[in-house]
């Protein structure tokens, strides 16, 4: 193979992006003048501003390292060329990359490794401001023969203790193959693309899962839900706000849903993304009938639903009481099992459907003070695990996206000292933001993610806690 496969069209810089005014005050601070000599002197943290997705910029800036001799990474290498990236088999010295794959879909021992993950050890210093990271290997299920399931299990530590070395912005993460999966598989192409571009700002140290083959690619990569129709709960705002306006810039016709009390701020949402607003509380008992009814004479069908809408009641355990406890399970796990139901029975929701469900990194980890909060969002990773094989016989996939600390209203009010200490607990030193959330989502919800099914993406930067 070619050393270089294509020479280098982008003309933009490797840097990192200008800092905006939506970064919180210390990012900004820290990221230029005085205040990033102060923080590099003080040994304060540095987080850099993150690399969003924007319409028309290129995926990924800088040439493109892929890592590993099997005839997949031959394959992707050539496969990626379709994507006019500057794809490069070989490092070159003090060439700046925007991303390193490392692929090692043939792994069969542990020794196997030293090669190529030093390889990309040696290249890291040379990884651009918001460059990336991406492992390919495949799954370390308990019936192989053992030398192979330690090798594909090293990954694991590898992968995760890498992202915990990037700096400025870079992520690293990873794809594991499932048995039916080839390193060009549809599924697998998706994922990389989401991994490499700014839509995974704040997506880090996290692996993904394709088990099949099945999934197709978009027309168009920048509006992968074109002829689809989303239904969102607790759209009116926040990061349900935020996942609305995503998936219609991806291509969806949206049915923003939310409480009758948040009516108007609902309607903005609705008359933004050019969609319709659905007034309804899930807890009730036809919600799901009601969303179906709502999206057959508003819009002819129905491919997405996003449970989003959640609320918290905390508490210490010792002093919880029932309607505290009761009303958030109501919420934010019970009416999402009685909705899917629906969902499922309903031959309008039977063409390819996608349902992600925004679980937390609280109920992966637990969270003092929120045992009612964490044991609904375990729930709904639970639920997910168990719905994916429901979802099969319709090409259809359920996941969870499960966010860390993200900067919304509810963060906004916990208290100053606490809350800094929360949105600094990660890889990338910052709060997320809830376009990050919705990223993880629309990615969740293309053609493409078909593979991706009872799985859970955390979108957490690194988040130090749990796994
Ligand atoms: P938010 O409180 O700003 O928005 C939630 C929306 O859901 C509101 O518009 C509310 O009216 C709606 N809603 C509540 N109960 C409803 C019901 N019974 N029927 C219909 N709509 C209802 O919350 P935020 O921060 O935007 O969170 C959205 C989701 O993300 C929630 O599931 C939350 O648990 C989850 N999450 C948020 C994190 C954060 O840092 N903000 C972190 C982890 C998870």
């Amino acid at each position: 193979m070619a050393k270089n496969m294509r020479s280098a069209a982008g003309t933009h810089s490797t840097g990192p992006s200008r800092p905006d005014r939506q970064s919180d005050k210390y990012t900004r601070f820290v990221s230029a003048g005085l205040g990033r000599d102060l923080a590099s002197r003080l040994g304060l943290p540095q987080p850099a501003i993150l690399r969003r997705y924007e319409s028309g910029a290129p995926l990924i800036t800088g040439p493109v390292l892929v890592e590993g001799s099997s005839a997949g990474a031959d394959a992707l290498a050539t496969r990626l060329l379709d994507w006019d990236l500057d794809v490069r088999r070989h490092a070159a010295p003090k060439t700046r990359l925007g991303a390193i794959i490392l692929v090692l879909d043939e792994l069969a021992d542990p020794s196997e490794l030293s090669g190529p993950v030093r390889s990309v050890g040696a290249s890291l210093r040379d990884l651009a401001a918001n460059g990336r990271v991406v492992t390919i290997s495949r799954s370390a299920s308990a019936d192989l023969d053992p030398a192979a399931a330690a090798g594909r299990k090293a990954v694991d530590g590898i992968l995760r203790s890498m992202a915990k070395e990037l700096r400025h912005g870079a992520t690293a993460n990873g794809i594991i193959l499932g048995a039916g999966a080839h390193t060009t598989a549809a599924g697998v192409m998706g994922a990389l693309r989401f991994f490499l571009s700014g839509r995974s700002a704040f997506v880090d140290g996290q692996f993904l899962t394709v088990a099949t083959g099945s999934g197709e690619l978009p027309q168009a990569w920048d509006r992968p839900l074109a002829g689809r129709v989303a239904a969102v709960t607790g759209a009116a705002r926040g990061i349900g706000a935020a996942i609305a306006r995503t998936l219609h810039r991806d291509g969806a016709d949206v049915i923003a849903v939310d409480v009758p009390a948040a009516g108007e701020p609902l309607a903005a949402v609705a008359n933004d993304v050019r969609g319709t607003a659905l007034q309804l509380d899930i807890t009730a008992d036809d919600a799901g009938e009601r969303i179906l009814a709502h999206a057959r004479q508003r819009h002819g069908r129905l491919d997405i639903v996003v449970h989003n809408a959640g609320i918290t009641r905390d508490k210490l355990l010792a002093n919880m009481d029932a309607a505290r406890w009761d009303s958030v399970i109501a919420v934010n796990i019970s009416a999402q099992l009685r909705m899917n139901r629906d969902f499922l029975a309903s031959e309008l929701f039977h063409d390819h459907p996608r349902i992600i469900s925004v679980a937390s990194t609280s109920g992966i980890a637990g969270n003092r003070g929120q045992t009612n909060y964490a044991a609904s969002k375990a729930a709904v990773i639970g639920m997910v695990a168990a719905t994916a094989r429901l979802m099969e016989p319709f090409g259809g996939s359920i996941n969870a996206v499960a966010p860390g600390f993200i900067e919304t209203g509810m963060t906004q009010k916990i208290p100053f000292a606490t809350r800094e200490v929360a949105r600094r607990l990660n890889s990338l030193q910052q709060g997320g933001r809830p376009e990050d959330v919705a990223e993880a989502v629309a990615f969740l919800a293309a053609g493409s993610s078909a593979g991706i099914n009872g799985t859970v993406l955390r979108v957490c930067g690194q988040n130090m806690v749990g796994q």
